[in-house]
């Protein structure tokens, strides 16, 4: 990813490194193609770079603490440069940036920026002001669109995203669970215009983009502005993408339980594109813990959906996140926990302990969790979620899959390429697979992927012929 072939001359280097979300990934994408129109090119290592920002996350304590401990090094890197006659400027993006603000220049007087999830576009301009004078800090929540002034999807396209793309579709969070920083870092719910969403997927596809992961922190709350006026839903969407020319997959993360509709639920059984394979977060199994934390759904709720989309589609494959220790957990409601876990039965799942986050209600709350308490049980839920994985890719093993392939493997011969339930795939074949759908016969596990073997050696030999 990191040659480019804009028309400015490319003098200068940028590197961003992301933590978080995938919408932190698509958004430091897009940074890079912002400067990209500036003339710098994206380099690989920061040693390399006149620019570094990073790209950053503030969901847990530890996520937002790891910044500092990478800025301490980096300031080394740009002590190292300045000693051999060379400028680096560093930024700080994302929602650290967003919540820390200006404090982060205090802390780290060498940041030379500062830069919120919402004002990057404007990176060209603060770059420029940084230059003069270190210390800007941009954390506002501009009514300008953002995507309208980040460079068109046409003209980052030479930018290869490679065979797999995210497209953020819709951003920040107006449901304020109590545990969570994001409608305060990302601010209030908005989702993208259908059509600069349709451009911007056909522009992908062109590139050699097929499968199109649609991003928001609350992606089936979309409810976009539709091309003739009218909102559009997520389902609405899909059904549109599914028809780019080039667009094999879709997928969507991360949904909210209690935003499951209907004409969603039926896109999971009309859509051929759209992967049988759902993230949907519940938090805990226990209705009181859920009550606390205000999400706005309780268990029976969360079975009742997942029953509803294995109707709709028998082969879908759940994951989910689990905060372990959320004030107030009893043992009761840890169990009730790991008893929905052994209900539902994840292909899936992340967990955490919950963790303390300034100025979110859950901070204030009483019956705060030994650290110790919430460690074992983390243990407990990680290793059913453990055993629930295995089992899942094990349930795979002799059956045919589709494969999307993206690469060739690190053995000769070898092609890589993901299941529609995103576990990498390793064949033997004859030639590159990359970009193609192939039915592939499972015949075994490693610890993270599967291998398989081409079901239709006629297709291998139609790939040889059409080299
Ligand atoms: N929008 C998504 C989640 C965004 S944050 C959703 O609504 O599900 C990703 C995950 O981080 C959450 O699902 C939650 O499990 C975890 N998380 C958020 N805040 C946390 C906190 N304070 N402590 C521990 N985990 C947290
Ligand atoms: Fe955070 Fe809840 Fe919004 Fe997800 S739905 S981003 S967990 S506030
Ligand atoms: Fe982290 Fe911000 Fe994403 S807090 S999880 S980077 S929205």
């Amino acid at each position: 990813m990191s040659d480019t072939t804009d028309a400015k001359p490319q003098s200068k280097a940028v590197f961003v490194k992301s933590y978080g979300c995938q919408m932190n990934v698509y958004d430091s994408q897009r940074m890079a193609d912002v400067m990209g129109a500036e003339g710098y090119r994206e380099v690989a290592t920061p040693e390399e770079a006149d620019l570094i920002l990073l790209n950053t996350c503030h969901i847990r304590e530890r996520a937002a603490e790891k910044v500092y401990h990478e800025l301490g090094r980096i300031r080394e890197l740009k002590q190292t440069a300045k000693s051999e006659g060379r400028k680096v400027l560093i930024g700080v993006a994302g929602c650290v940036a967003q919540a820390e603000g200006e404090e982060i220049v205090k802390r780290a007087k060498y940041v030379d920026l500062v830069v919120g999830p919402q004002s990057y576009h404007r990176l060209p301009d603060l770059v420029a002001r940084a230059g003069i004078q270190p210390g800007v800090v941009d954390t506002e929540f501009p009514v300008e669109d953002k995507f309208a002034k980040l460079p068109k999807p046409a003209e980052a396209k030479a930018r290869s995203r490679g065979i797999s793309a995210f497209v953020t579709v819709q951003e920040g969070c107006d449901k304020f669970c109590t545990f969570c920083v994001v409608p305060y870092t990302r601010g209030a719910e908005v989702s993208r215009p259908v059509t600069a969403i349709i451009a911007e997927v056909e522009a992908l596809a062109e590139a050699g983009v097929r499968e199109v992961s649609l991003l928001g922190q609350n992606v089936n709350a979309y409810h976009g502005e539709g091309p003739n006026g009218g909102e559009w839903t997520l389902a609405r969407l899909l059904r549109r993408l599914a028809e780019v020319p080039g667009i094999l997959r879709l997928r969507y993360t991360t949904s909210h339980p209690s935003e499951m509709s209907d004409d969603l639920i039926e896109a999971h059984r009309d859509l051929g594109a759209l992967m049988p394979s759902l993230h949907l977060p519940v938090q805990s199994g226990s209705n009181r813990i859920l009550a606390a934390m205000n999400r706005k759904h309780d268990r029976d709720s969360y079975f009742r959906t997942i029953d509803r989309l294995r109707a709709a589609r028998p082969d879908i494959a759940f994951s989910s996140d689990f905060i372990i220790g959320f004030p107030g957990e009893t043992d009761a409601d840890f169990e009730d926990t790991m008893e929905l876990i052994r209900q539902v039965g994840f292909a899936a799942a992340y967990s955490f302990k919950y963790s303390i986050r300034p100025g979110t209600p859950g901070a204030e709350m009483d019956g705060q969790i030994d650290e110790a308490v919430k460690t074992e049980r983390l243990y407990a839920v990680q290793a059913l979620i453990t055993s629930q994985q295995r089992a899942f890719q094990q349930s795979l093993v002799g059956q045919t899959i589709e494969v999307l392939f993206e690469r060739a493997g690190r053995k000769f011969g070898q092609q890589v390429g993901r299941s529609p339930y995103l576990s990498p795939v390793q064949v033997m074949a004859p030639s590159s697979l990359a970009g193609r759908i192939e039915r592939i016969r499972i015949i075994g596990t490693e610890t993270n992927s599967l291998n398989g073997e081409l079901v239709d050696p006629i297709s291998a030999r139609a790939v040889q012929a059409a080299e």
